[in-house]
């Protein structure tokens, strides 16, 4: 996939089936996961590299500052396992992570947040998890100014396809990217 930094630049990105992150060529990226998952990766190389770091509201301000911040299939999980008020805080905290832009991958299955107390969408109806998206990010990140990028294909048969909306900020200076 394609995503377009606030300059207008384009970085491809590739997200591997395993849980290491994703690979942006020509940046460098910080790549961060669970200790338990990044002890079954190799070694990374110049541009590339995965740290354990567990995110939580007491870490994440010593996190570095990067342009671009990417919360890759994680939201949904943060939902299921914290709550949606925790969610909404790590995403806020991880916000002001990224001096240009802030990706985040919303799941297209109700069960993928766990158990909603309402449906929060039709599963695997893309517009409606759009409303749900943009709603979502629009009350957790008002200072942010959020757009669909596109669909991410996900699973085949269970969930054809993910969400992905891209914010901007209109300042930012350093040239680093962090994945989640
Ligand atoms: C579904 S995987 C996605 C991995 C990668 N972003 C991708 O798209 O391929 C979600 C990952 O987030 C990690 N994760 C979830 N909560 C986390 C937290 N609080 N701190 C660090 N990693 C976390 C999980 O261990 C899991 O490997």
């Amino acid at each position: 996939m394609n995503v377009e930094l606030a300059d207008g630049s384009l970085v491809s990105v590739v997200i591997p089936m395993f849980q290491a992150g994703a690979w942006i060529m020509g940046f460098f990226v910080l790549g961060i996961d669970r200790r338990e998952i990044v002890s079954r990766l190799r070694p990374g190389n110049a541009r590339r590299s995965v740290v354990a770091f567990d995110v939580d509201a007491g870490s994440i301000p010593y996190l570095p500052q990067f342009d671009c911040v990417l919360l890759l299939s994680v939201h949904h999980q943060w939902v299921a396992e914290q709550g949606d008020s925790v969610a909404r805080k790590l995403v806020s905290l991880l916000s002001e992570k990224a001096e240009k832009t802030l990706v985040v991958e919303f799941a297209c299955l109700n069960s993928k947040y766990g158990q909603p107390q309402a449906a929060l969408f039709d599963d695997n109806d893309h517009e409606p998890v759009r409303e749900y998206a943009r709603g979502w990010l629009g009350e957790t990140l008002p200072d942010f100014g959020f757009e669909f990028l596109g669909l991410n294909e996900e699973h085949p048969i269970d969930e054809p396809f993910r969400v992905l909306f891209g914010g901007h900020r209109t300042q930012g200076s350093a040239l680093n990217l962090c994945l989640q």
